[in-house]
C-alpha cells in the first residue's frame, strides 16, 4: 500500500490505486471537490513534491490545458494512489470560506479514464 503524505496534515497508508481526491479527504484535509470530481471545477488541485504520475486523464489534460494551468497543479479527482506520493492541496474548504468541499466524489476517476502520456496530449494540438 502507498504512502501517501498531505502536506499539513500527515500520512496514510493508500490502497492502491484509491483516487487522490479521497485518499486526501482521508487524512482530514477538506481539500476541495466543488463538481463532485468530474474534472470541472479544479477546486481538488495540488501540488507535488514526491511521486507525480506521468499520465494524465485527457479530462484532466483538457481542463488544465482551458485554464492555463499546466504545470502549475494536478487535479487529484483524476490521479489514482499508485505509488509513494507526497502533495500539498491548494484549495481547503475552511480557507476558501466554504460550507462544505463538494459534493462526494465517486470512488474511482470520473468521467470514464482515458490516460495519456502528456507528450501525446499536446503533440496532438
Ligand atoms: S476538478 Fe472538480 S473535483 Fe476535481
Amino acid at each position: 500500500m502507498p504512502l501517501l503524505d498531505v502536506e499539513g496534515f500527515g500520512t496514510i497508508d493508500a490502497d492502491d490505486g484509491t483516487r487522490l481526491v479521497n485518499a486526501v479527504r482521508a487524512t482530514g484535509a477538506d481539500i476541495g471537490h466543488r463538481c463532485g470530481g468530474q474534472a470541472k471545477c479544479t477546486t481538488c488541485r495540488v501540488t507535488f513534491s514526491e511521486g507525480e504520475p506521468g499520465p494524465m486523464t485527457r479530462a484532466e489534460y483538457d481542463k488544465l490545458a482551458q485554464t492555463n494551468a499546466l504545470g502549475d497543479y494536478r487535479l487529484a479527482c483524476q490521479i489514482r494512489v499508485d505509488r509513494p506520493m507526497t502533495v500539498t492541496p491548494l484549495m481547503l474548504a475552511e480557507e476558501m470560506g466554504w460550507d462544505n468541499p463538494g459534493p462526494e466524489p465517486a470512488a474511482d476517476v470520473e468521467p470514464e479514464a482515458q490516460w495519456h502520456e502528456r507528450e501525446a496530449l499536446a503533440s496532438e494540438e
